[in-house]
């Protein structure tokens, strides 16, 4: 039998054996530590969870491998996380800077941080240290400065999205190298200077999302060589220059915004025999007629060319349209019968042309 001080000694060897057990890396929790020292969160209390020194467990919106114990994510996405502190019921709102401490997590997997609205301060350069990010989501908040420029080094990167911030500068050369980057979402934001060249090296796209930014110069044409897009929203940037035939060659292409810009010549052919069924090219310099090129594979729930300079009558061959649910041709010079297939629409659809007539617009004269 052991004698009673044994006993006590063996249950403190047992104690400080599971307490190691049941923390996670020290330097993993002193990064988390310093995460959470530099943001605040009045409303949930999230913050409240962690303690002690087992991050893996009951840290709210802190994941961990479960084999190897290192911190995997983090999700903190406002207004899913309060439900496990009922008292709360405010929108969410958190303040602060994200510490760059945040690199020393250095099995990070994924970064989701998004709705806080009041998150400031610069995204930490080192992020593009941490090599097993799949996912950088950091939408809505208070972002400044620059997008990292050797973001590109994020090999394993599927999502980025770091949507309705205040992100200033360019995007950078690198973010070509992202080549398996499936989500870009850079919307509302002040992002300035031209689309890289190289934009179609991201292969594994689905969705480009660039829209109202101060973007300018010409839209590469090698985007359309991304064969997995299906929604490219270029729209409220200051792009000039024409509209690459070759977007209307895409195959599963289905949404396309280019709406209010720059960008000037005719409407490529193209466009109105694709897949896109979504497509806005209103408020831009456009010219010329409408081309006559609508036909069984034309497939519109939306169609806006409103506010362009485009002239002519509206073509004969939209009657052969597979659909045209909604169509805005407004403010243009337009000129002619509206052909019957389109009198279901608004007369607003049609005002402010040169001579537009017939239904809904007032019936054209008889010469
Ligand atoms: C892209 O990656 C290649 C290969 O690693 C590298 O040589 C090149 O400098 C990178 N490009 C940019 C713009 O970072
Ligand atoms: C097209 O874009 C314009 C300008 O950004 C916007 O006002 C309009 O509502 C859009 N059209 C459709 C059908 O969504």
């Amino acid at each position: 039998m052991f004698s009673p001080l044994t006993a006590l000694l063996l249950l403190a060897i047992i104690s400080t054996v599971t307490s190691t057990a049941n923390s996670c890396l020290p330097s993993e929790l002193k990064a988390l530590q310093a995460i959470k020292a530099s943001l605040r969160e009045p409303n949930d209390g999230i913050f409240n969870s962690w303690t002690g020194t087992d991050c893996c467990h009951n840290w709210l919106g802190v994941s961990c491998d479960e084999n190897t114990r290192r911190v995997a994510d983090i999700n903190l996405r406002a207004g899913t996380l309060y439900t496990t502190f009922e008292k709360a019921r405010k929108p969410g709102y958190m303040t602060g800077q994200i510490s760059p401490e945040i690199c020393k997590l250095t099995k990070l997997s994924s970064i989701t941080i998004t709705d806080w609205n009041g998150i400031s301060g610069e995204i930490p350069k080192c992020i593009s240290s941490l090599s097993f990010l799949r996912i950088i989501d950091l939408a809505g908040n208070r972002f400044s400065g620059n997008i990292p420029s050797d973001i590109g080094k994020l090999r394993h990167l599927n999502r980025l999205s770091i949507a309705d911030n205040v992100i200033t500068g360019g995007i950078p050369r690198s973010l070509t190298n992202l080549t398996s980057l499936t989500h870009l979402d850079i919307r509302n934001n002040r992002i300035s200077g031209y689309i890289p060249m190289g934009f179609g090296r991201l292969q594994y796209l689905g969705r480009a999302l660039l829209s109202g930014n101060q973007l300018h110069g010409p839209i590469p044409g090698s985007i359309s060589r991304i064969k997995r897009l299906s929604d490219l929203d270029l729209s409220r940037n200051q792009l000039s220059g024409p509209i690459p035939e070759s977007l209307g060659l895409m195959s599963v292409l289905g949404t396309l915004k280019l709406d209010t810009n720059k960008l000037s010549g005719m409407i490529p052919k193209s466009l109105f025999g694709s897949g896109i069924s979504d497509l806005n090219l209103s408020h831009n310099l456009l010219e010329g007629n409408i081309p006559d090129a609508f036909g069984g594979r034309s497939y519109f729930t939306s169609l806006d060319i409103s506010y362009n300079n485009l002239k002519g009558p509206i073509p004969k061959s939209i009657s052969s349209a597979a659909y045209i649910g909604y169509m805005d041709l407004s403010h243009n010079h337009l000129c002619g019968p509206i052909p019957k297939v389109l009198d279901h629409l608004d007369a607003s659809s049609f005002e402010v042309n040169d001579c537009l007539c017939g239904k809904p617009l007032e019936a054209c004269k008889k010469k």
